[in-house]
């Protein structure tokens, strides 16, 4: 049995999202998102549910973080909802949002866990979408402006400030694909978004350190390797193809102040209006690099290969494939001058059943998880850099346009009754923050 070690002060986390978890959608002065709306439209969802009250966090958040100590959690990734302390997105300030969050991060901070806070994940104030939203130069400046406001208050006690989550499902799911609010399928004003987001995430990084310079600064990306079916040369330079046009995006701007020439190829007349200087913005000092990795890409000339003949699926339809995690982290080290890398999310959604002693015995996602930190510790043997781990989720919750439908947590949820249950994986999860092993 091999046993691979973690350094001492690695952070252990779980992750969550406002409007996956928070629910109160209207209460204290709550203004309205675009997943509120979103949800609220017939045929968006695929159970036909909202976010309405979801895990009803709101009002159970001292209790989850009660459940979070139980786990031997170090840190929690969380997202803080925009629309809760700037309802129209700009201007009032909504003080019971601001004391909410206030309450949140100190149970945490109580409880001797890290909070690491996330500005946006995804739930864009209405109001501002009705202006344009991100489409729009004036929604950056707008994003600044709350960037400043929660560092003003909480920045005393959250020393982790993510700008964005997934800038690339923001721009493409949720404007050229349409499957995410708010519903746009254009690509014109999708890769416009793709810029803006990346100039916003600038402005805020600076709007951040205006109000405290030694508060650590980052952003989180998603990316899918893309690995080539076979070793022919028409296989690799098609994966490798699929990488700089899909991936290489964000990574590219952020850490080398440019987009890569097969976007420009790609997308041609399409490519965004970019002004004088975006790019010195985009490309500033990180503190860290938060990496979502979930799975891969199998790309052949002919194009992507799915299903990869024997692999192991997870719900989503995402291929099980722990080694890919390692490559990504070791082309990421290579490729760009990275920051420390925290792993921002990492899990799987499968189909869990409740025994009849009443446990989760969710044997599958405790060996994706497993097999998760064991290439990350190999990666970190590589010479990667890589300070923690937060996994999706701490809890079962809203996943967007599938609704309840799946379930990612260590933790259920029973969305009738809101209790929690903790999963076989959350009691191995918490064992492995304990004594920050993992054995083979
Ligand atoms: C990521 C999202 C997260 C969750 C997982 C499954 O793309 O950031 O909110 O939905 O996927």
């Amino acid at each position: 049995m091999t046993a691979h070690k973690f350094p001492p002060n690695f952070l252990w986390g779980a992750a969550t999202a406002s409007y996956q978890i928070e629910g109160a959608w209207n209460e204290d002065g709550k203004g309205e998102s675009i997943w509120d709306n979103f949800s609220h439209t017939p045929g968006r969802i695929e159970d036909n549910s909202t976010g309405d009250v979801a895990c009803d966090h709101y009002h159970r958040y001292a209790d989850d973080v009660t459940l979070m100590r139980r786990l031997g959690l170090k840190a929690y990734r969380f997202s803080t909802a925009w629309t809760r302390v700037l309802p129209r997105g700009s201007g009032r300030v909504e003080p019971r949002g601001l004391a909410y969050y206030d309450r949140l991060i100190d149970a945490l901070l109580a409880a001797d866990i890290e909070p690491f806070l996330t500005l946006y994940h995804w739930d864009l104030p209405q109001a501002l979408q009705d202006a344009g939203g991100w489409s729009e130069r004036d929604t950056c400046h707008a994003f600044a402006d709350y960037a400043a406001l929660m560092v003003k208050r909480l920045g005393d006690r959250v020393k982790y400030w993510t700008t964005f989550n997934e800038p690339s499902v923001v721009a493409f799911d949720g404007y050229l694909m349409g499957e995410h609010a708010p519903g746009i399928q254009d690509p014109q004003v999708a890769y416009q978004v793709a810029h803006h987001l990346m100039v916003a995430h600038g402005l805020a990084a600076q709007a951040i350190r205006a109000v405290d310079s030694s508060l650590n600064v980052g952003i989180v990306l998603n990316l899918w390797p893309a690995d080539p079916a076979s070793d022919s040369p028409a296989d690799l330079a098609a994966a490798e193809l699929t990488w700089q046009r899909g991936e290489a995006l964000f990574p590219d701007a952020i850490f080398k102040g440019y987009y890569p020439p097969a976007v420009y190829d790609l997308v041609g007349d399409n490519m965004p209006k970019i002004q004088s200087g975006d790019m010195a913005l985009i490309a500033q000092r990180l503190d860290y690099l938060g990496v979502n990795f979930y799975s891969r890409n199998s790309v052949s000339a002919e194009g992507n290969i799915s299903p990869v003949p024997g692999a192991e699926y997870t719900e989503m339809g995402w291929e099980v494939h722990a080694p890919a995690l390692r490559r990504l982290l070791n082309r990421l080290h290579s490729d760009y001058r990275l920051p420390p890398i925290y792993i921002t999310e990492n899990g799987a959604s499968f189909p869990d059943v409740v025994s009849p002693d009443g446990k989760v015995h969710d044997e599958r996602r405790l060996d994706y998880l497993k097999n998760h930190f064991i290439q990350t510790s190999l990666a970190m043997q590589d010479g990667v850099d890589v300070r923690g781990y937060f996994v999706w989720s701490l809890m079962d919750n809203f996943e967007w346009g599938h609704g309840f439908t799946k379930r990612f947590g260590l933790v259920r949820v029973d969305y009738k009754t809101q209790k929690r249950t903790v999963k076989d994986s959350g009691m191995w999860y918490a064992k492995v923050a304990r004594t920050n092993e993992v054995s083979e």
